[in-house]
């Protein structure tokens, strides 16, 4: 049965660009500015009314709240260019989880995030959404700095039915904003048909 995700998951309309910028990096590893510019329309506006040069008034709109990136590394590092670009000095945090040795589960090994960050929107930056396991870990270690789960964006570029219905069934208030769903998990936990190591083939560490 093919997967319908559920309303808080966003997949990018697929324009001719975004298919053919999936083409590319599922070929080989490369990023654009586009698909977080894409993501901010995810973020809530309010009503802004300025006054033009002329005297004029404008009625425009203005962003609701503070935003920051926050990657999972090092995957999530190659999305963090693509921020900066549409925003400008936004601040970025970094968390770093590995697989626990001893007990197998997803392991927090360093966070550094902004000390504001409870009163921002975060935008969680990781290329591939697979089992869901270090999303999850990173969720837990962003709500226990302060931030709302409903101010949580997890903005990945390819996801599988797996890692959503993981992540929201344990985060049902977050959003995902991706840009292609894939059919799904293989026995080594790569996503199918998926690109392989994200953070290998981009950081030229195969
Ligand atoms: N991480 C990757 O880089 N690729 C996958 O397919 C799954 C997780």
């Amino acid at each position: 049965m093919p997967f319908t995700p559920p309303d808080n998951v966003h997949v990018l309309e697929p324009t001719p660009e975004l298919r053919a910028l999936m083409s590319v990096i599922r070929d080989k590893a490369t990023v654009r500015g586009d698909f977080i510019f894409h993501t901010l329309n995810h973020l809530p506006f309010v009503e802004k009314t300025i006054v033009t040069p002329t005297g004029a008034e404008f009625k425009g709109l203005a962003p609701l709240g503070k935003i920051c990136g926050v990657s999972i590394m090092r995957a999530g590092e190659a999305m963090e260019q693509g921020l900066r670009d549409c925003c400008r000095s936004v601040r970025i945090g970094k968390i770093l989880i590995q697989r626990d040795e001893e007990t197998a589960l997803p392991k927090l090994f360093y966070a550094k995030l902004p000390t504001d960050i409870a009163e921002r929107y975060c935008l969680l930056l990781d290329p591939m959404l697979a089992t869901g396991g270090s999303a999850k870990k990173a969720i837990e270690v962003l709500l226990s700095h302060g931030v709302q789960a409903s101010r949580i964006l997890f903005v990945n570029l390819i996801c599988c039915p797996e890692g959503i219905e993981s992540l929201l069934s344990a985060y049902p208030q977050i959003k995902i904003v991706t840009a292609e769903i894939d059919a799904g998990l293989d026995e080594n936990k790569y996503i199918i048909p998926g690109l392989g190591d994200f953070g290998c083939r981009y950081f030229g560490t195969l």
